[in-house]
C-alpha cells in the first residue's frame, strides 16, 4: 500500500528524467505499480483513512512521483458536473489539442510539490489522446482513444507531463503569474454556477 512516505518530492532530480514507455503486455510487476497509485487515490477520498495514515488525497498520481520512471498514471477525479472519471493510463500520447485554453482558478497543486506556487497555468481546453487503459476490475488492458476537455483535461495534462519530467508551476509566467491569455478561461465547477 502506498502512503505518504512512497512519493518523492521535487527536490528529487528523477522527478525532473524522461520515464520510458511501459512493455505491453503488461507485467505483474506493472500492473500492481498502477494498481497502487489508484489504490492510494480511492483511499484519498475515505476521511477517516487520511485521518489515519496522515496521506494527502489527490486526483491524480504518475509513476515517477513513486520513483518508477515508467509511462503510467493513474487519475480518479470528478468534472465541473461532478461525474467521476477514473482512468489507469499505459503510454499515453497526446494527439491533439485545442486552441482554447482553459486554468483553474485555485491553481494547481501536486503531491510531489509541498509549498504553495500560486498562479495560473493555462493547458489545453480539450484534448485526444491514444494510450492503454488498464481496467481496475477486470484486469483487462485495451487500446483506447480519450477524448477529455476542462477540468479532467487538465488533470491529464498535469499527470502526462510528469512522465516528461515537467511540474506545473515550470509552466508559471514568472513576471505575471496571474496573466491570462485571450484565448483562456477557468473551470466552472457546478456549485459555482449554482451561487
Ligand atoms: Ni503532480
Amino acid at each position: 500500500m502506498l502512503l505518504s512516505q512512497n512519493i518523492i518530492k521535487d527536490d528529487n532530480p528523477d522527478l525532473r528524467r524522461v520515464s520510458v514507455p511501459v512493455e505491453l503486455p503488461l507485467s505483474e510487476e506493472d500492473r500492481n505499480t498502477l494498481l497502487s497509485m489508484y489504490e492510494y487515490l480511492e483511499n484519498g477520498y475515505d476521511p477517516e483513512f487520511v485521518k489515519k495514515y496522515k496521506i494527502r488525497p489527490g486526483v491524480g498520481m504518475a509513476a515517477p512521483q513513486i520513483d518508477v520512471l515508467k509511462q503510467m498514471f493513474a487519475i480518479l477525479a470528478y468534472d465541473e458536473k461532478k461525474e467521476e472519471h477514473s482512468y489507469l493510463v499505459i503510454n499515453p500520447k497526446i494527439t491533439s489539442t485545442s486552441e482554447q485554453l482553459t486554468f483553474l482558478k485555485t491553481g494547481e497543486g501536486c503531491l510531489s510539490v509541498d509549498k504553495e506556487c500560486k498562479g495560473y497555468i493555462h493547458r489545453a481546453a480539450r484534448l485526444s489522446a491514444r494510450c492503454h487503459l488498464l481496467d481496475p476490475e477486470t484486469l483487462e488492458v485495451k487500446e483506447t482513444t480519450l477524448r477529455l476537455k476542462g477540468y479532467i483535461a487538465i488533470v491529464f495534462q498535469h499527470e502526462y507531463d510528469h512522465l516528461f519530467g515537467r511540474l506545473f508551476y515550470d509552466h508559471i509566467n514568472k513576471e505575471n503569474p496571474f496573466y491570462i491569455p485571450y484565448n483562456s478561461s477557468p473551470v466552472v465547477f457546478k456549485e459555482e454556477e449554482d451561487e
